[in-house]
């Protein structure tokens, strides 16, 4: 393997390596890609408190997640269509996070089925849901998650209708993809993705394909959220996933300190503060900025994660130091599996770990748990969206 010693390098690496349509649809925001930017530039506006002179042996990066035991406070966000950037992308991404003792989400979007992954992994994992119309297909969705046990759900609230993302327009996205005269000429310069894709069965949209009724197109990702979404969603739809699920859930997509408040009082057992990683409302603030005012808005009351522009430990650190007990990273990992396979996760994971250890040390902290505002230097204005940095 190449020596990788930051998350850009496997960036790069992923590039060179998987068809432009894929790698389009993971590097890539919404409309002007405003958010999708801010949401990384935003965390180099906070610095970093150093100390000296301080014991830093005995680290430890340990902690949990909705009670789970956690390596590092850094989860697997849910991506659609991972086994298309990596052949038998899901079940590489969940072996490498089962490794190294982190949680992975399974997207309803995978191109690997949960049976799939849970028939190739010893631990549980969590399942992510989208909030679909068909009530027969959430309920078998949860069945099978239950079945896999899976020791959660998230559900994603921020996607009821789909961001407009121009490249996969353009690129003319799908999964398997579309033989066209651009498509082929690309892949043909994919050799090493291609003859790996070729030797595996998985294509398509393995927790969709065969499960859901009327789906006229499955391989197209925006034909089939256009059919199949609930435009409808409410709370109270999403207490009633919580009542069909009945063990742990997640709310991802909150962006407003009252919308984290109403997850807070239907019981959700975290939310995750997030603007999908810029794909859905281009113009959103940055999640990290959003952070302190959710922070602020439900306290104690429910746990509180974040994602959105994580592409190192030093992130990590910023955002548990502002509040958060959790992170996810979406694209960090993504690029490491389309540069190596589960080898490229599980060096993603390594380089995150390293980068959050070696900060902590040189902030003067010995446990992930005691990280807070004393570590960090914030600008005057950063939790207020109106002030520019
Ligand atoms: C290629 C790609 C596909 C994604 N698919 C899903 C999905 O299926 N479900 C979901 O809830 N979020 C999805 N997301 C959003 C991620 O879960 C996460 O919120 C985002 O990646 C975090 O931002 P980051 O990539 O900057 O770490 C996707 C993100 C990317 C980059």
């Amino acid at each position: 393997m190449p020596i990788y010693t930051n998350i850009e390098d496997l960036r790069r690496h992923y590039a060179r390596r998987t068809p432009k349509m894929f790698y389009d649809y993971a590097e890539s925001g919404s409309w002007t890609e405003q958010t999708f930017r801010e949401n990384t530039s935003d965390f180099q506006h906070i610095h970093l408190k150093q100390r000296v002179a301080v014991d830093m042996a005995g680290r430890t990066t340990r902690s949990q997640m909705i009670g789970e035991d956690v390596a590092m406070p850094v989860a697997l966000a849910p991506v659609g269509l991972t086994g298309m950037q990596s052949a038998d992308g899901e079940i590489k991404a969940a072996r490498a996070a089962e490794a190294f003792g982190v949680p992975y989400t399974l997207s309803t979007m995978s191109i690997c089925s949960i049976e799939d992954v849970a028939e190739h992994t010893t631990k549980p994992f969590w399942f992510q849901v989208y909030t679909l119309k068909d009530d027969d297909f959430m309920r078998r969705l949860f069945e099978r998650a239950k079945a896999a046990n899976c020791s959660a759900i998230v559900v994603t609230v921020d996607l009821q209708v789909l961001g407009q993302r121009h490249k996969d327009i353009k690129n003319g996205l799908s999964a398997p993809p579309k033989l066209t005269a651009r498509s082929i000429a690309d892949m043909a310069t994919k050799i090493p993705w291609g003859l790996e894709m070729l030797r595996t069965k998985r294509r398509s949209f393995g927790n969709i394909v065969g499960h859901a009724k009327g789906v006229s197109d499955p391989s197209s990702l925006s034909t089939w959220t256009a059919e199949a979404f609930d435009v409808s969603l409410d709370w109270k739809r999403i207490a009633q996933f919580k009542e069909w699920w009945g063990g742990k859930l997640i709310v991802k997509g909150i962006m407003a300190p009252e919308d984290a408040r109403r997850a807070a009082e239907i019981g959700a057992d975290a939310i995750i503060v997030s603007n999908h990683g810029g794909r859905q409302l281009d113009g959103a603030v940055s999640s990290i900025r959003m952070l302190p005012a959710i922070m602020d808005a439900v306290g104690d009351d429910v746990e509180v994660h974040l994602d959105s522009g994580i592409r190192s430990g030093q992130d990590v650190l910023k955002a548990l130091a502002l509040g958060a007990k959790g992170t996810y990273i979406g694209r960090a990992y993504t690029y490491g599996l389309g540069a190596a396979g589960e080898a490229g996760v599980t060096r993603a994971l390594e380089i995150i770990h390293k980068e959050l250890d070696v900060t902590m040390a040189l902030c003067g902290e010995t446990d992930v748990k005691n990280l807070g505002e004393h570590n960090l230097y914030v600008p005057r204005g950063f939790d207020d969206p109106t002030v520019k940095l």
